[in-house]
């Protein structure tokens, strides 16, 4: 806890001293807001401020208000203890005249966060395999295009299955009339999701032997009723046949009294390893504790056999969830397993600060609420402890939080160096990273795409290019020539 802690503080007297009111809140938003509410003005995965549209009152009292006591159904952390009664009364003005003297879009989250590279932890590592400035050696290109949040993607051959958060699963089909044109399908007969907040249609994977049983999985933010109120995470499988979705069968569904009303941390992700397991994540949902209560869904690794039955070999068979594989995960948002050397690799968000590299076990603790490198939003302290006896260490650690989502590992031939590494994007750093691991170890990474966008997932493609999900499309990165 105290090098995180001691950054900030002394970032903060700093910027105290040096700067007049509105830097002081330029700096404080890029500190405590923009990890949620973006580092332009465009919004991150909480609304913008500086639109003028406000949802919960736009007066300067009910604005002070929503920062100081937090919105709490809403994911919103009030600020009473972490800022000032004056830091607060400044970022009110500041937001209230930002929409039209504002932060720049687009602006360099590092900078704005104001940290430099040099304090992120673990250290960047400027160049593997001796490749000077990687990024410009990529040639970047629009793959797909048209897009609503794409949050899934998953090649079947050539064509590319795509679920976008608001409840679509898309079918891209490379057409032979159009040279270099899609045809985009929507699959109907899709169950209803709740895509308020974080939650939606999540991810989408197709089964180990899809060229004989046509099986593909979703996971989504499955509404008790309708399309709000209570929700959890969902696990199914169907087929696909003349764009429609056909056969579906329910594989995960928690009891209706697990379901919660919060909008944030679904999780998930979905893998399979070579044994016909299917693993997938859910995010703690808000409650933290719950991440600890193994006769609870949430904050969890499940594994399950591809027709929904519990393997005999789980850890916790006797529990009410005897599909959960490991506990204590905050928001796991990335799962990947690797082919090479059998390891189940995860990325998961942290609170601010403490986002999580794992290498996922049987029946181990990844310590969710009780040990986190990170701190509460509001610059409190979440912890006493970055590590307990019988809770697990995250391989690596990223702080501050880069918002870790979607995982993939380079399996292609178009980067013959990168092979079996990993591949981990980022909401709030917009950015790609590469992750060289050795066997279950971390050994060092570097960012290969950067300032394009949110990227919410990462997939090799059968041609060996690496496709990112962009908030509006989906781009392809190939060696430039
Ligand atoms: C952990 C994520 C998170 C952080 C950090 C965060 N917010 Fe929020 N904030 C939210 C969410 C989620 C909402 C509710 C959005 C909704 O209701 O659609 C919200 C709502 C708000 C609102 C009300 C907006 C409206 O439309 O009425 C204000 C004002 C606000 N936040 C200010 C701030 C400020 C200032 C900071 C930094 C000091 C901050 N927030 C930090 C997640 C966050």
């Amino acid at each position: 806890m105290k090098p995180v802690l001691l950054t900030s503080l002394s970032f903060l007297m700093l910027s105290a001293c040096t700067a007049g009111a509105a830097d002081n809140s330029k700096d404080i938003y890029a500190e405590y807001c923009a990890s949620c509410h973006g580092v332009g003005q465009q919004g991150g995965s909480a609304p913008s401020l500086f639109d003028d549209e406000w949802a919960h009152g736009s007066d300067l009292a009910s604005i002070r208000e929503n920062i100081t006591q937090g919105i709490e159904a809403a994911g919103m952390p009030g600020f009473a203890d972490g800022l000032s009664a004056a830091e607060i009364e400044d970022l009110v003005v500041y937001i209230k005249s930002g929409a039209t003297s504002g932060v720049p879009a687009g602006e360099n989250q590092q900078q704005s966060a104001g940290h430099t590279e040099d304090e992120a932890s673990p250290a960047l590592i400027p160049a593997i395999d001796k490749v000077d400035n990687i990024q410009a050696q990529l040639q970047v290109t629009d793959y797909i295009t048209d897009l609503d949040e794409p949050w899934g993607i998953h090649f079947v051959g050539d064509d590319v299955l795509i679920t976008e958060k608001k409840g679509t699963l898309k079918l891209a089909q490379k057409s032979d009339e159009l040279v270099g044109g899609w045809i985009v399908s929507e699959i109907s007969g899709i169950p209803a999701v709740n895509n308020g907040r974080q939650g939606g249609l999540l991810d989408v994977a197709t089964d180990p032997d899809y060229a004989q049983n046509k099986w593909v999985y979703l996971t989504f933010s499955h509404p008790l009723e309708g399309t709000s109120g209570p929700s959890m995470t969902k696990l199914i499988r169907g087929k696909i046949a003349n764009n429609q979705w056909t056969e579906e069968e329910s594989l995960f569904q928690a009891q209706t009294e697990e379901y919660l009303d919060t909008g944030f941390h679904f999780g998930s992700r979905i893998t399979f390893d070579d044994k016909g397991h299917i693993f997938f994540s859910i995010g703690d949902r808000g409650p933290k504790k719950q991440a600890q209560d193994r006769d609870r869904p949430n904050g969890k690794i499940h594994r399950i056999n591809r027709d929904g039955s519990i393997p005999q070999d789980n850890p916790f068979l006797d529990a009410k969830y005897p599909t959960i594989y490991s506990y204590g995960n905050r928001n796991p948002q990335g799962l990947v397993w690797h082919p090479e050397t059998g390891v189940l690799w995860e990325t998961e968000h942290g609170p601010k600060g403490g986002d999580e590299l794992n290498v996922i076990q049987s029946g181990v603790n990844y310590g969710w609420p009780e040990i986190s490198y990170g701190i509460n939003y509001n610059g409190t302290i979440l912890t006493e402890h970055q590590a307990l006896p019988g809770m697990a260490q995250p391989v690596s650690q990223w702080t501050p939080s880069i918002a870790a989502c979607g995982l993939d590992v380079y399996t292609g031939d178009l980067f013959p160096q990168w092979k079996g590494r990993l591949l981990a994007g980022s909401l709030a750093f917009q950015s790609l990273r590469l992750i060289q691991v050795d066997g279950d170890k971390y050994v060092g990474e570097v960012e290969i795409l950067k300032d394009k966008g949110r990227i919410r997932d990462v997939t090799t493609g059968p041609d060996g290019a690496i496709y990112v999900a962009l908030p509006r499309k989906i781009v392809r990165l190939s060696p430039k020539n």
